[in-house]
């Protein structure tokens, strides 16, 4: 989720006690249902994902919000009440932060410091992903302001004598680096302490992420973001070899491909390099995201879709002939707020990513599946952005994902051996 989505969140977020929700917590008894089980360790095989050895696809969301909205006692329910409504529409990934660096709700309040209170609300929503079937991708870090970022570990430095200018001093100060070294450690090595299962040693997260969305505007060749790619991916493996790990791409392309750039939308550089980020030994599988409406703003909803298209099947192509890795649509999604944006023209802008994803799947191809921004469950409406999609309530598009899911996990079936 680009910035200025994300800018607002923390600040929108109030603390809501809700009659309503203290319903749904009466209703919830502590023999609930399990649903779909978990499979274990995800793992790539050539360009597909596997588990247990066979090939498998996802149909997923994101839901950024769910360690922080965990850590309200009243709000903890939403997360529970979520999770059980997605694994009844079938969706089986979700991802989510791993970061909350500074302000008012921190995980990380200052480098090294940690909130007990924090880590044990995202320690509830890994135990409730698993008891619900779902598996996690956990991001380490944002590349943009919201829940701290690089912005604030850059500060942290420069409190402390560090002579760092630019927010892009993230991916080049030793110390700053040490910072980040330091929160990767401390969270692959917790031990959650609602399942007692070390995170590193946990199959519910199905991968990390290195950073979220990352840029590099001081160097738009690729070459800073890649040396930090290179030092990071080596150090997560070194702690934990279990899980994949991803960058955390929008799947811009850069300057190491000849002709690569002219797909990006409206001529962005963002000082990422798709192809070169993702050869780095240690990252598993590729990432891409499609916000053609706020990328395109001035475009049809019909050229967006062309556009997309189009962005879908370059990377599909090139994950598959170039990078050799599966390739997952970790965000796309699109707003209803602008005028004259409909339900229906979302509708199509959700059907063409699964059907796309679906194709793939068919002909053997790498992509995984695709997740959604955002899922919310209802009576959260501090958090709404526009894109959310809360399932009992925009029926439409509930009913295509629910269709997707079912469609996935028949696939998911038929290329069962045995
Ligand atoms: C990986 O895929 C190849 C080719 O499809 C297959 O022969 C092999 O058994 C697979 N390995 C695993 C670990 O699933
Ligand atoms: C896809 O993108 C390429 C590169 O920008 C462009 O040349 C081509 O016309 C696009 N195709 C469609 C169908 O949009
Ligand atoms: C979109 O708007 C920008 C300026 O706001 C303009 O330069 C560009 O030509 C427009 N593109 C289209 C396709 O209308
Ligand atoms: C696909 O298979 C995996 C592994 O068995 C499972 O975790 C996942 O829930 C399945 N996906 C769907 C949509 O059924």
């Amino acid at each position: 989720m680009s910035r200025v989505r994300q800018r607002s969140m923390v600040v929108r977020q109030t603390i809501r006690s809700s009659f309503f929700l203290a319903f749904i917590l009466l209703q919830q008894g502590p023999d609930q249902v399990e649903s779909q089980k978990l499979g274990g360790f995800v793992q790539t095989n050539g360009t597909r994902f596997i588990v247990n050895g066979d090939v498998v696809y996802f149909s997923g969301f994101n839901a950024y919000w769910m360690m922080l909205e965990s850590s309200f006692p009243s709000e903890r329910g939403k997360v529970s009440t979520t999770l059980e409504q997605a694994s009844s529409y079938g969706l089986t990934l979700a991802r989510a932060w791993a970061f909350s660096d500074g302000g008012q709700w921190p995980l990380q309040s200052s480098p090294g410091s940690y909130n007990e209170n924090m880590f044990k609300a995202l320690d509830f929503v890994i135990s409730e992903a698993r008891r619900n079937g779902i598996y996690l991708i956990l991001s380490l870090v944002n590349n943009f302001d919201g829940f701290g970022g690089r912005k604030q570990y850059v500060q942290w430095a420069r409190e402390r004598g560090q002579d760092v200018s630019s927010d892009d001093a993230f991916y080049t100060n030793d110390v700053i680096k040490g910072y980040y070294k330091n929160h990767v450690k401390t969270v692959l090595t917790r031990i959650n302490t609602v399942t007692s299962i070390a995170y590193k040693d946990d199959p519910t997260i199905f991968a990390w992420e290195l950073i979220n969305e990352p840029s590099c505007k001081s160097d738009l060749s690729g070459s800073t973001l890649q040396a930090w790619i290179q030092e990071m991916a080596a150090y997560v493996k070194s702690i934990d070899n279990a899980h994949l790990l991803e960058v955390g791409m929008q799947g811009f392309y850069g300057a190491s491909m000849q002709g690569r750039r002219q797909f990006n939308p409206n001529g962005y550089v963002e000082g990422s390099d798709f192809i070169s980020h993702n050869q780095v030994p240690g990252i598993d599988f590729t990432t891409i995201h499609g916000y053609p409406d706020t990328w395109l703003a001035n475009w049809t909803s019909e050229e967006q879709l062309r556009f997309l298209q189009n962005w879908t099947q370059i990377h599909v192509s090139d994950s598959s002939a170039i990078l050799k890795k599966p390739l997952l649509f970790t965000e796309f999604g699109k707003s209803l707020e602008p005028r004259g944006s409909t339900a229906d023209q979302r509708d199509a802008f959700y059907g063409q990513v699964y059907e796309s994803a679906f194709a793939s799947a068919r002909d053997e191809g790498p992509l995984g599946g695709g997740l959604f921004w955002q899922l919310l469950a209802q009576g959260m409406d501090g958090l709404r952005d526009g894109y959310e999609i809360v399932l009992t309530q925009h029926r439409s598009t509930a009913s295509i994902i629910s269709q997707i899911s079912r469609r996935v996990s028949e696939l998911n079936r038929s290329r069962r051996h045995g």
